[in-house]
């Protein structure tokens, strides 16, 4: 153990009451120092894990237009004769559904749709169900629309029944609710042909768009977010909204790609694009894992919007993914031109003015039409997700000159590439510097060691280059759990060192976000889900507790006894709110044994009680589950204060908030 501060130490210890301290914490806290950035501990979403797609969009039809690749009917089972048509009346969705009556009364066509792992619905929720249809040859035509049980070993599978009438040659929108009468996780859809007396249908009826929403969607937007998803969210009260990946703004080739372009207007028209991360992990291979882009751009400002956080969209720099390309392929890499980088120019400049932009311009017309009139004020853009090396700097140097000229008010963030230190990070950092970004995305998913070790890592970064943003990162622990309490705690110590860099930290994303038990690729994660339920780990708490008691200013704090690096010890951060005039501190015991802790605040007196907030990561393996959501969980409570001093025992493995007022 190293002593700090001797000095300060040594008269601390002389007027402090008799108490056997392990650490002596002096808080400053007269002395409200560098403002902490209100866009700070945030989200980091990306559709991995089907966060999207099965996941916060709260479509529960999987292949609503049939243009899955390589099979269009892939999510559906088909019965009776279905074919796959491809001249529907949406551009970039062209595929559609024909079904054909069986010319006998007793034999059904018709079409299963199995959601994602199952549809969710919940008892006496209702659901809207939609579809595009028109009867190409015959007289109108009935549509039989089901909620059924697959799995059911009752004689009847459906639960709900209701008939839509087709009555038109032309293509029409046709919407009717669905109440559920029951709760169930993997409920299917069903539509059929059928005439009123209970016979198969005898025409031919066309359909596409086939979509299932809760009419109970966060907010209630029609093309909505699951509620409990995007409530857990808005509970974390994240100051930057971090989207739409990772990896996913790369794509393995270029076009497959992020693009937003496609990702806005009319949801119908949406063109769909291949999840890159369908094929990324074998062990989780998903082929049937597609990005409908419903969780668009527009989708994603409103939702950031309404959870109070800084929207930071990130977008493709003229590369696709450099791991899975080697450096001289064509179709990975754009010219590293003006000319050549047009397209990536024009789609930040675009989405500026897609964001921001007058309502009479081209994209901010569009937002209005798509019920925004009003801009959403962004204020930052990244341009290129993990990369490195002169193939990025070149582009990224085009790029960033392009947007800086046409809007110097926007913040740029570049990347130091995919490893948290060494050369490449290096040679990442000192670029990012001659190019003049305003924050540096670093990225570490690394093991309890090296959290161990990196405590202090922003104590001597430089003051004056570009500010940090630890864009993604997360303490990984060997094992089968989807995520250890213990490994959490290590992301809040951590987590102090962000704090007490304020002046150099200006924003912070745990990731990944999401991921569904069913279907996740990567762990851990910060919030897991099934099609029911939503589970909050230690680590979502841990993101919770600071970005709730974040404060508007960082106080100078001295920690007699500062582990050395590698090893367990007490840390601790210090903020002022000048909103609420709290004055609020952080100590985290990584250790495996109880730490007696004498917290001072310089420059407050009449203290008799503060509150606390506490999360226990005592039990290192524990993890909150869909069974059992609550083991690991924030507990609210008080400690004695006497007079500027409080005196606390901080259990083993334990993350203290103390909160004191004037
Ligand atoms: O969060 C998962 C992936 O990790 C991100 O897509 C990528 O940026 C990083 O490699």
């Amino acid at each position: 153990m190293r002593i700090r501060n001797l000095l300060l130490v040594a008269s601390l210890l002389l007027a402090l009451p008799t108490f056997a301290q392990d650490n002596v914490i002096t808080v400053q806290a007269d002395l409200p120092g560098a403002a902490v950035q209100p866009t700070m501990y945030g989200i980091f979403f990306e559709d991995i894990n089907f966060a999207a797609d099965g996941g916060l969009y709260a479509e529960l039809i999987k292949n609503r237009s049939f243009e899955f690749t390589p099979d269009p009917l892939t999510g559906w089972q088909a019965f009776g004769k279905v074919s796959i048509k491809d001249d529907g009346p949406f551009e970039n969705n062209p595929h559609y559904a024909r079904l054909e009556s069986m010319g006998h009364p007793e034999w059904w066509t018709g079409l299963v749709n199995e959601g994602f792992f199952g549809i969710g619905l919940k008892k006496d929720h209702e659901y809207r169900f939609s579809l595009y249809a028109r009867v190409p040859f015959d007289s109108a035509q009935t549509l039989r629309v089901q909620l059924i049980d697959p799995y059911t070993k009752e004689e009847k599978q459906e639960f709900v029944s209701k008939d839509i009438k087709v009555k038109s040659k032309d293509w029409k929108k046709y919407t009717i609710t669905l109440k559920s009468p029951r709760t169930i996780d993997k409920a299917q859809l069903r539509i059929f042909l059928c005439e009123y007396n209970g016979k198969s249908g005898k025409g031919t009826c066309d359909v596409e768009h086939v979509s299932l929403f809760p009419t109970d969607t966060w907010n209630g937007h029609e093309n909505g977010m699951r509620k409990d998803l995007a409530q857990a969210l808005y509970d974390m009260h994240p100051g930057v909204f971090r989207f739409p990946g990772g990896c996913i703004v790369e794509g393995v080739t270029l076009d497959n790609r992020y693009s937003w372009k496609n990702s806005v207007g009319p949801v119908e028209n949406r063109p769909i694009n291949k999840n890159r991360w369908e094929s990324t992990f074998t062990y989780r291979y998903y082929p049937d894992y597609f990005q409908s882009y419903g969780l668009g751009f527009f989708e994603f400002f409103q939702l950031s919007e309404e959870i109070g956080s800084e929207p930071l969209p990130i977008l493709n720099v003229g590369m696709a993914c450099q791991y899975q390309n080697k450096k001289t392929d064509k179709k990975a890499y754009a010219p590293a031109t003006e000319e050549g980088l047009k397209e990536f120019i024009d789609d930040c400049l675009d989405l500026i003015e897609f964001a921001n932009g007058d309502t009479s311009t081209k994209w901010g017309k569009l937002r209005a039409d798509m019920g925004h009139p009003k801009p959403f004020n962004m204020k930052f853009l990244g341009i290129g997700n993990e990369q490195w090396d002169s193939l990025y700097f070149e582009r990224l140097d085009i790029i960033s000159k392009a947007v800086r000229k046409a809007h110097p008010e926007i913040k740029l963030v570049g990347t130091s590439g995919p490893d948290a230190e060494g050369k490449q990070f290096d040679h990442g950092w000192m670029a990012m510097k001659e190019l003049q970004v305003d924050l540096v995305d670093e990225h570490f998913y690394r093991p309890v060691s090296w959290f161990k070790r990196e405590w202090e890592r922003y104590d001597e970064y430089d003051r004056k280059g570009p500010k940090v943003f630890a864009g993604e990162y997360a303490c990984h622990d060997k094992g089968k759990k989807y995520n250890h309490a213990g490994a959490s705690i290590y992301e809040a110590a951590f987590m102090t060192g962000l704090e007490r860099n304020a002046d150099v930290v200006s924003m912070a994303t745990y990731a990944p976000l999401f991921a569904h038990v069913d279907g996740w690729q990567w762990r851990p994660d910060a919030i897991w889900f099934d099609n029911l339920h939503v589970v909050k780990t230690a680590s979502y708490y841990v993101q919770q507790m600071f970005a709730r008691n974040k404060g508007t200013n960082v106080l100078p704090i001295a920690n007699s006894e500062f582990p050395d690096k590698g090893e367990d010890g007490v840390l601790a951060s210090a903020v002022y709110d000048k909103e609420t005039g709290e004055y609020i501190v952080k100590v985290v015991n990584t250790c495996d044994s109880t730490r007696e802790v004498s917290i001072r605040l310089e420059g407050l007196k009449n203290l008799s009680r503060v509150n606390t907030i506490t999360l226990d990561c005592s039990d290192y393996n524990a993890e909150n589950t869909i069974e059992d959501p609550n083991v690991v969980v924030p507990d609210e409570s008080s400690v004695a204060a006497d007079g500027n001093i409080i005196n606390a025992a901080i259990r083993a493995k334990n993350f203290v908030v103390f909160k004191a007022r004037k």
